[in-house]
């Protein structure tokens, strides 16, 4: 009990990101920012996986023709707003805005998601980052800067460490990780069921602090 108080005092859980933050990437010739994802985004998170799927299958789990539905949105949706609510995550949207037509001049679409997952508070103060870019937005240093600003509303939100994992050929995500101030501490075999098939990881993780 004296230890479970003194975790407490040492660490104060702070909160997590309000769910109206939005924060601005700085990628030229794009609009681009990170915002917390909202019940009304069934559709618009439906279409950025549709357009993706094809982009995305090498890299995450198996995804059968449900999974591209709004009705599995909604649930998946409800599901993250729930463990955002107890902060056990952190849903995070990639959004662009961009020039629509004259009955809609501006619009916004979502082009990426990126989750600290498994947040754990007491002594751990640690969560698991995972994330994807939209096919036609990649190696513009979107997921570098986004990465950047996750692992910052992290450690404002009293977190201390973020881990992250890739598949061996994942050359692009661990270039990510690394210029993100991430380290490689591990290599887990037949970690998680990527495309399918349980395959090795690299184990990546940031500490947040410097201090102890
Ligand atoms: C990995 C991913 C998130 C990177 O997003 P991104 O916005 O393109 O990342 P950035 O532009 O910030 O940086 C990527 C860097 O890796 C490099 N890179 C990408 N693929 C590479 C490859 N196969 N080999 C070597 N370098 C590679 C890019 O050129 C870029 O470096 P540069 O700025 O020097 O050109 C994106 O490609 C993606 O969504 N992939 C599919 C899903 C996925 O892999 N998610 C991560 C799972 S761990």
């Amino acid at each position: 009990m004296q230890g479970a108080l003194l975790d407490v005092v040492d660490h104060p859980i702070r909160l997590l990101p309000r769910i109206d933050r939005v924060i601005p990437l700085d990628i030229p010739e794009r609009s681009i920012f990170l915002r917390l994802l909202r019940e009304t985004d069934a559709v618009a998170l439906t279409d950025a996986y549709v357009r993706n799927r094809e982009h995305l299958a090498r890299w995450e789990p198996a995804r059968t023709d449900d999974f591209f539905t709004v009705e599995a949105a909604q649930a998946r949706i409800q599901t993250s707003i729930e463990q955002y609510s107890t902060r056990a995550a952190v849903p995070w949207l990639l959004i662009e805005r961009c020039t629509g037509d004259e009955h809609e001049p501006e619009r916004e679409r979502i082009v990426g998601t990126m989750t600290v997952n498994r947040i754990t508070w007491g002594p751990f103060l640690s969560g698991s980052l995972g994330y994807w870019v939209d096919r036609e937005l990649t190696g513009r240093g979107v997921a570098t800067a986004a990465v950047g600003h996750v692992c910052e509303a992290a450690r404002a939100s009293g977190l201390h460490r973020i881990d992250a994992s890739t598949l061996l050929d994942n050359v692009g995500s661990q270039t990510v990780l690394r210029r993100s101030g991430f380290e490689q501490f591990g290599l887990a075999p037949r970690y998680l069921s990527i495309a399918g098939r349980w395959q090795d990881h690299l184990l990546f993780q940031r500490i947040l602090h410097d201090e102890d």
